[in-house]
């Protein structure tokens, strides 16, 4: 059945039994790849897709929108008119993955009532199981990793054939640097742009540079163009995404001692306009420079919020990670930012229970939130990933019930912290950009401050996109609660 075209595709011919009755049904929608023909919108094959996982994953559809939509497809947030739909999938943990093996048996139904309906499994599931997914899954036509999205309308172009397809090859270069990502946040206000894919870091648990491939920066005139545009359309913050920020290192193809670090573009994208504000994730601590800090510090419109994960205060267990860097090392960052940048929240990831951790190694990883205090933290506790080191060369020796008793404890100091940050801002004034509308009351409306803590407050006469000065007064577990200062 599998037929190796060449390295790149693998053609599995899923219909080649019934495919003159597919060929031959009337019902099947008309199928437009491009735009030599010009068509209603309703006329046009509609496109939904269903995005798991990170910021990264998020742009990444976006890109693949814009990509579908110049093949003559049009985007649905509707999957009942579908005609392809996309499950944009995350590796990371073992239940990022469950969780689409859940939704695509929900398809099956749909697929029961709809034969011409296609189901594309794209990101870092696809890169990670491959022609897994069209061998297992009956359900899956189209399988697409990360770096290889510009094959989509090609590949869905013969599924809709009666053709499986894949492509998972990963890329040097690939960047997506041109083209210019369909929005899915409809609020207008903020944005994601990709600075660079992949990740060179290996550490020992991740599955990232598998999935998504080695390190490349993208060319700092496309991304300075793309906040430009942003900042033409209205749009008041852009989030700058990387799997680690601190390592952009853009060189000039043209010459070589053309060269710029991520702290000279994040000063280019500030200098854009002094009313954007400008965010960026992830920072890793090992390259996290105080030239960063610095500029941060010049630019009022670079918010003050630096998400910087630790992963483990045990500088034993950062060895066996490979995060290269150990306890003292991230405690003289934390530093760093708090004398550079008083006023700068400061958010981590933790993992709990990675291999060989011991009760001492946790401890320290307690010690170590506390030290910090931490505005908020993602917290997860540890799941193997096949091929990594650790999978490889570790034993996944912290039994289960271990590792929820370590979460929970990790969890529970965290909520302590985040109230104590909150209940700190109690009486200070805060510029807030206006997100949206409470979802609790549409008297009230909703924004972030630039320590990217989320504000409700009464709406006045003020809209999405305002800058307001907003006094605190009180907070919940989740928000702060405030007054507009006119
Ligand atoms: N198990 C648990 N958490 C993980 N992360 C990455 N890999 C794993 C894993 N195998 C977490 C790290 C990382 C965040 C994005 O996900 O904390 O910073
Ligand atoms: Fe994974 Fe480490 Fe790269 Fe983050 S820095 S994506 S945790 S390998």
């Amino acid at each position: 059945m599998l037929k190796y075209i060449n390295e790149t595709y693998i053609f599995v011919s899923k219909f080649e039994n019934d495919m003159s009755n597919i060929l031959n049904n009337n019902n099947t929608p008309p199928i437009h790849t491009n735009n030599l023909h010009p068509v209603l919108d309703g006329e046009k094959p509609q496109l939904y897709i269903e995005t798991y996982g990170c910021q990264m994953n998020v742009n990444d559809s976006e890109v693949v929108i814009r990509l579908m939509q110049e093949n003559g497809y049009s985007y649905t947030e509707d999957i009942s008119s579908a005609d392809v739909i996309l499950v944009n999938t995350c590796s990371i943990r073992d239940n990022a993955e469950q969780r689409v093996w859940g939704r695509l048996e929900q398809f099956k139904q749909l697929k029961k009532k709809r034969n011409d309906l296609l189901v594309g499994i794209i990101g870092c599931m696809a890169e990670r199981l491959k022609e897994k997914l069209l061998e297992e899954s009956k359900l899956v036509d189209i399988v697409i990793g990360p770096d290889a999205y510009r094959d989509l309308p090609k590949l869905v172009m013969e599924a809709k054939g009666g053709q499986q397809g894949i492509n998972v090859m990963l890329s040097r270069e690939e960047t997506y640097a041109e083209i210019s990502p369909v929005r899915l946040d409809k609020n207008g206000v903020s944005a994601f742009v990709s600075i660079m894919r992949g990740c060179n870091n290996m550490c020992s648990y991740c599955v990232v540079p598998y999935t998504r491939g080695g390190e490349r920066s993208r060319d700092p005139e496309s991304i300075l163009n793309e906040v430009q545009e942003l900042i033409n359309n209205g749009y008041k913050e852009v989030t700058l995404l990387g799997q680690n920020v601190d390592s952009y290192d853009w060189i000039d193809p043209n010459n070589e001692k053309n060269k710029i670090s991520f702290a000279s573009l994040l000063e280019r994208v500030a200098q854009l306009d002094r009313k954007m504000r400008v965010r960026f994730a992830t920072s890793h601590p090992k390259d996290m420079s105080d030239e960063v800090l610095h500029i941060m510090a010049m630019y009022s419109n670079i918010c003050n919020s630096i998400h910087l994960p630790a992963q483990s205060g045990s500088s034993r267990m950062l060895k066996l990670m490979n995060r290269g860097y150990d306890r003292d090392w991230y405690m003289g960052r934390i530093e760093a930012i708090k004398r550079i940048l008083p006023d700068c929240a400061i958010s981590t990831d933790i993992i709990a229970g990675f291999c060989s951790e011991t009760e001492e190694d946790h401890k320290e990883t307690l010690l170590l939130m506390q030290e910090v205090g931490f505005d908020y933290a993602f917290m997860f506790k540890y799941s193997e990933r096949p091929n990594t080191k650790a999978a490889r060369k570790f034993e996944d020796d912290v039994d289960d019930k271990e590792k929820t008793k370590r979460l929970n404890e990790i969890i529970e100091l965290q909520g302590e912290l985040s109230l104590e940050s909150k209940a700190k801002d109690i009486g200070n004034i805060y510029e807030v950009l206006i997100e949206g509308v409470s979802k609790r009351s549409d008297k009230d409306l909703f924004g972030r401050t630039s320590q990217n803590k989320v504000v409700v407050f009464p709406r006045k006469h003020y809209k999405i996109g305002d800058y307001v000065y907003v006094k605190i007064n009180k907070h919940t577990s989740a928000t702060l609660i405030g007054e507009i200062e006119d």
